[in-house]
């Protein structure tokens, strides 16, 4: 049985202050929960995080992270910086890195192999466009996604890969895919890497659906059969809303 995987993806909010207020009321709001939660906060917010999350069952995860373990690369950060810190997760191929900051299918499959070298466990955000989804290529965009981006792993990373099923078209938009329509794209998803690494590995890899998640919809669409959780973008926010979908099945 795999279990429920639900990751908050802050994106460029909150400030420190602000994050560790947070943490000390989300806390005790999702202390009792066997599903896994993660918290993805921006590079600022990681060392008051880990600190404020220590000894509770919140981990803390990047957003991002540069391939390379050092160098000439300006403002960029390593899996090794990451590591170095404790943070555990890295969210990796987010479609608004995607859309504004060029991360190509290579550069994210670069950066899974390096996020897996310095041990950090990699959320890899595959989905399509609204115009890719009209036009019946859905299934085509996000298989090929996945299987350039797990392109040359082991079986083993590939299982503990956790991949992000996340429609851009349902990115901040208040829509939603249908949890049918979710559950169909995750199928395709498992059955590409069952393709490529077998059935052993695809019965395992957590793949979460992503896209104006909400505690009004948490249930139905985490309630699928192949929707492991979910990645959750503005109802991650706020401490007492993103507990309530933590606590979906309460
Ligand atoms: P959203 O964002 O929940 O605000 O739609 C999800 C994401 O981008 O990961």
């Amino acid at each position: 049985m795999r279990k429920k995987v639900i990751a908050g993806n802050w994106k460029m909010n909150m400030l420190p202050n602000e994050a560790i207020e947070y943490i000390q009321e989300f806390e005790g709001l999702v202390k009792d929960t066997k599903n896994e939660v993660i918290l993805c906060v921006p590079y600022i917010d990681l060392f008051y995080c880990l600190n404020s999350a220590q000894g509770t069952n919140i981990k803390i995860g990047a957003q991002n992270m540069h391939w390379e373990e050092k160098g000439a690369f300006t403002g960029e950060v390593s899996a090794q910086m990451l590591k170095s810190i404790g943070v555990e997760y890295v969210i990796l191929g987010h479609s608004e890195r995607r859309q504004y900051f060029a991360e190509t299918d290579e550069t994210v499959n670069k950066k899974i192999k390096a996020a897996f070298e310095n041990g950090l466990k990699p959320i890899v955000c595959v989905g399509e466009t609204l115009e890719q989804r009209e036009s019946g290529k859905t299934a085509e965009i996000i298989t090929t996604q996945t299987r350039l981006a797990l392109d040359g792993l082991t079986n083993d990373q590939v299982k503990n890969t956790i991949i992000a099923y996340e429609p851009i078209w349902a990115i901040g938009t208040g829509k939603t895919a249908t949890s049918e329509d979710a559950n169909n794209s995750i199928k395709e998803i498992r059955a590409e890497i069952e393709k490529n690494y077998g059935k052993d590995v695809a019965d395992e890899v957590i793949i979460q659906y992503g896209g104006s998640v909400k505690s009004a919809n948490a249930k139905e669409l985490f309630s699928m059969s192949d929707i492991d959780g979910g990645l959750v973008g503005g109802a991650s926010l706020k401490p007492d809303e993103f507990a309530k979908i933590v606590n979906f099945d309460k």
